[in-house]
């Protein structure tokens, strides 16, 4: 299953949540891949890796995409002279020797042998304009389909769980996350603007969606991609939260009363242990409790777990609803 941990504001704790679901699932037995799709590579830089080149990002695996996608849509023709559209080798060259990669060349392990990662890097935001261009050159790329492509790929049983870090934004490495995911999980603080910024990001990523289910209709089904794109489910996490502050409660009962049974149960508390182990590039899970008070670490520890429980919870719901739909196929 993949899950996008994603919001259109910064500082909510997106990181934080991706990175403590990931250690919470690994440590619980399942084997984790994330996905860095924030060029402010926070993740990648928390996993260890510090030396990321931008074709080793999403934006690399959307280039390479790209190439097998101008072959596939050539081969459809029956005189490739009557395709409109260019093949690989007229792309241009870095696109073509990026294309050349593997499907595992683009993951990277990390400190944990059970969660590997595909980074990102400063650059992949500079290189984003990039796409556009290439739109221009193909113009029957379904270019918000690479990442769930790429990830179809992989062999079934090499990840349990995928976990998407996604930015603060919505440009074409943010939209190739919402096209990938199954499960959108959105962290939110409890202040009034992280309320506001919510509810538009749910707006205009609903309207994103829309502009592609009208305008990318035949570019889509052409790929093999059902629209309109449908979740599995939505969530929304409170993070950042504190059961002692009345104007969290308060916000809180706020996003309920929109939100409903959508928004999580359990709130990730606002606690000293991530700051702490921020401090030293480490989730709760991987800081050693002595670098704290025992009670700032357990309590930690509690909400983050809890956080999980019910994360995986959901997870499995989405997971067991797909399997009955398709034993019904059967
Ligand atoms: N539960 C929490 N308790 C205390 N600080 C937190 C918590 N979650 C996030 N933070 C802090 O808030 C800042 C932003 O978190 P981050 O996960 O990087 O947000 P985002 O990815 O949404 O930009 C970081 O400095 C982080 O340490
Ligand atoms: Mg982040």
């Amino acid at each position: 299953m993949r899950v996008a941990v994603s919001n259109f504001k910064g500082g909510v704790g997106k990181t934080v949540v991706a990175q403590h679901l990931a250690n919470a699932a690994a440590l619980d037995g399942y084997r984790v891949l994330v996905v860095d799709f924030d060029p402010q590579a926070t993740l990648t830089h928390s996993m260890g890796l510090a030396e990321v080149r931008e074709w080793n990002t999403v934006w690399g695996i959307m280039c390479r995409d790209l190439c097998r996608e101008a072959n596939r849509i050539a081969d459809d023709y029956d005189d490739p002279a009557d395709c409109p559209y260019p093949t690989a080798d007229e792309l241009p060259e870095d696109v073509q020797s990026i294309g050349a990669q593997r499907v595992q060349d683009f993951i990277q392990r990390t400190s944990w042998s059970t969660i590997d990662i595909i980074p990102s890097c400063a650059n992949a935001a500079f290189v984003e304009f990039a796409s556009a261009q290439y739109r221009s050159i193909h113009k029957a790329w379904s270019f918000f389909g690479c990442v769930a492509r790429y990830l179809d790929e992989l062999p079934d049983d090499q990840y349990d769980l995928i976990i998407f870090d996604c930015p603060p934004a919505i440009g074409y490495q943010s939209l190739n996350a919402a096209f990938a995911a199954d499960i959108l999980y959105i962290p939110s603080g409890p202040g009034y603007w992280e309320y506001d910024s919510t509810t538009s990001y749910l707006g205009q990523l609903g309207d994103a969606l829309e502009d592609i289910t009208n305008g990318f209709e035949r570019i889509a089904k052409d790929a093999g991609i059902t629209l309109p794109k449908k979740f599995d489910d939505v969530r929304v996490l409170m993070t950042r939260f504190e059961a002692s502050n009345t104007l969290h409660v308060a916000m809180m009962d706020a996003f309920k009363n929109v939100f409903g049974s959508d928004v999580c149960q359990n709130p990730i508390e606002m606690t000293r242990a991530v700051e702490q182990s921020g401090r030293f590039q480490m989730s709760v899970y991987e800081q050693d409790y002595r670098q704290m008070t025992r009670d700032t670490w357990k309590r930690a520890r509690q909400s983050f777990d809890s956080a999980y429980g019910e994360f995986r919870d959901v997870v499995l719901r989405a997971w067991e609803a797909r399997t009955k739909v398709e034993e019904r196929v059967e």
